[in-house]
């Protein structure tokens, strides 16, 4: 019996032997599934991230969650296969925030988060370029899901940050409104919508650090109105939910139009600071970043422009510091323009609800900027890529103007002028109302019922002159932008000094055939 086990094992030896680098291989191949079993169970071990934030020349903060409490260790280094650098935070938590140092500017950093042994993929960023240098800036808003979805995101918002990720941007800014409707008494519901937005923004979020105003569908009532917001968005600011930062040398405002005692406003002590800020940074590049545009084109009198004296400060307090373009969403669609030499850009494109105007911009969108010392390229770009307009600075272009707001009364009595705007101040402006004389101001409507015109005349500082038509119905109808005559045209008869000294020339040679006729009748 014995004998004949010890022939078995001495078989079975053999045997092994004789198989033995098949196997080995066999084994290899088996250690390499389970290795990459084991990195996809470690993808789906993170509930969250990991994420990248607030990264800039030298450092940047790495964000993920686990499901139990565990230390949170960062491996990286400039190549995928060369983490050669490691930050480990031996407290043991669900939630990690470690900070990466020693980086490099204007260079792109791989990176893996582990936890208690487990390992994420390897991901990888770009840290802040040197002050003036170039980079790609995303832009985005309103992604909240439609009540028929909820609390779901919706496809479009999925695949925008597909394609925002493809872009390989250095930062990312969403610009409010990432849910529909919050509950002040349901915490687990308000985390699934905030989940769901997660989930999907983390596709791009991986790679590029994501910044967020708070939109009001954001907010919970009272003083936790927004506890949700703060703990989505890893960002500058801490608890406070406006702040600052400069970035490869042009400053970032943010600011929250949402506050519960100043909701659509910039007032108190938000504003006080908003000052403060915009005196105190000599960069001469400034984004101001807020989710309620100041000259909307549908959601009119519940923007920013509800306080129109309030507006106006916050607009003469942007000329006065040479903001360079001021970021909104809220208002569903694209537009932009430029009031002053302040652009004015609304992305709120990013989801299903949009809002359709006369003026167009009712698309889905985002937002590409390139952004260096010596010049700026805004794009709009479309789902399937295509680009819907263009911004360049320096705006080479002639002066512009755009009419944002006219309100009619019903009665067909109307108390208020349109608001007529400039993209930079007029050396020369001038009005005419049903053709009638040019006024330098521009007045309120006809006192009649009934359709209505008013043509625009401006000067640019490249002594150009621009004309706009516009037709009003005071019976309560809405404007119609008819714009007629975009071009350079001269301005109306009677003013224009060009024309006058036309019709001069145009005398003076009459006189002359004259006074030359009679010469020759009387020779
Ligand atoms: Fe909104």
């Amino acid at each position: 019996m014995a004998r004949k086990y010890s022939f078995l094992f001495v078989f079975s030896l053999l045997a092994l032997s004789l198989v033995g680098v098949p196997i080995a291989g066999w084994n290899s191949a088996v250690l390499d599934d389970q290795l990459e079993t084991q990195v996809i169970e470690a993808e789906g071990a993170f509930p969250r991230g990991p994420t990248v934030h607030m990264v800039n020349k030298t450092a940047a903060m790495i964000y993920w969650k686990t499901d139990t409490d565990t230390n949170a260790i960062v491996n990286y280094g400039n190549a995928a296969d060369n983490l050669d650098s490691s930050v480990e935070n031996s407290t043991l938590s669900t939630e990690h925030r470690v900070w990466i140092d020693g980086l490099t500017a204007g260079t792109t950093v791989y990176y893996e988060a582990v936890s208690d042994g487990t390992a994420s993929e390897v991901y990888h960023f770009k840290t802040e370029p040197e002050d003036g240098s170039p980079f790609k800036l995303i832009a985005l808003g309103d992604p909240q899901p439609i009540a028929d979805i909820e609390p779901e995101q919706s496809e479009i918002f999925k695949e925008f940050m597909m394609m925002v990720r493809d872009e390989e941007p250095h930062l990312i800014i969403i610009l409010g409104d990432y849910v529909h409707e919050l509950s002040d008494t349901d915490e687990s519901y308000n985390d699934l919508c905030w989940n769901n937005f997660l989930d999907a923004s983390e596709t791009a979020g991986h790679y590029a650090p994501i910044y967020g105003v708070i939109g009001n569908h954001d907010t919970m009532s009272g003083d936790r109105y927004a506890d949700g917001f703060l703990s989505a968005f890893q960002q500058h600011g801490g608890d406070s939910t406006y702040f600052s930062f400069d970035y490869a040398g042009v400053h970032f405002t943010f600011l929250d139009s949402e506050m519960p005692e100043y909701q659509g406003r910039i007032a108190g002590a938000q504003y006080d600071w908003l000052v403060d800020d915009l005196e105190n940074t000599d960069k001469e590049i400034k984004y101001v970043v807020v989710h309620q545009p100041m000259y909307p084109v549908s959601a009119r009198r519940s923007s920013l422009d509800r306080n129109r004296t309030e507006r106006d400060r916050l607009q003469n307090l942007f000329e006065e510091h040479n903001v360079t373009a001021f970021l909104a969403g809220h208002d569903h669609v694209f537009q932009r323009i430029t009031v002053n030499e302040v652009i004015h850009v609304t992305s709120a494109g990013a989801g299903p609800k949009l809002y359709h105007t006369p003026w167009g911009g009712d698309f889905n969108h985002y937002t590409r900027w390139n952004v260096s010392s010596v010049r700026i390229e805004m794009e709009c770009i479309k789902p399937d890529g295509q680009v819907a307009e263009t911004y360049t600075l320096p705006y080479e272009g002639h002066i512009e103007i755009v009419l944002r707001r006219c309100f009619n009364t019903s009665a067909g009595q109307p108390d208020e002028a349109p608001l007529i705007l400039f993209s930079e101040v007029p050396e020369e402006e001038y009005y005419s109302w049903d053709g009638g004389a040019n006024s330098t101001d521009l007045g309120t409507f006809p006192d009649t019922n009934g359709l209505h015109t008013l043509d625009v005349y401006a000067k640019g500082s490249d002594g150009v002159w621009n004309h706009k038509y516009y037709e009003f119905d005071t019976v309560g109808g809405e404007e119609t932008d008819t714009d007629t005559d975009t071009t350079t045209t001269p301005p109306p008869t009677g003013i224009n000094p060009l024309l006058i000294t036309g019709v001069i020339g145009v005398a003076v040679v009459i006189v002359i055939i004259v006074v030359y006729r009679m010469k020759a009748g009387s020779t």
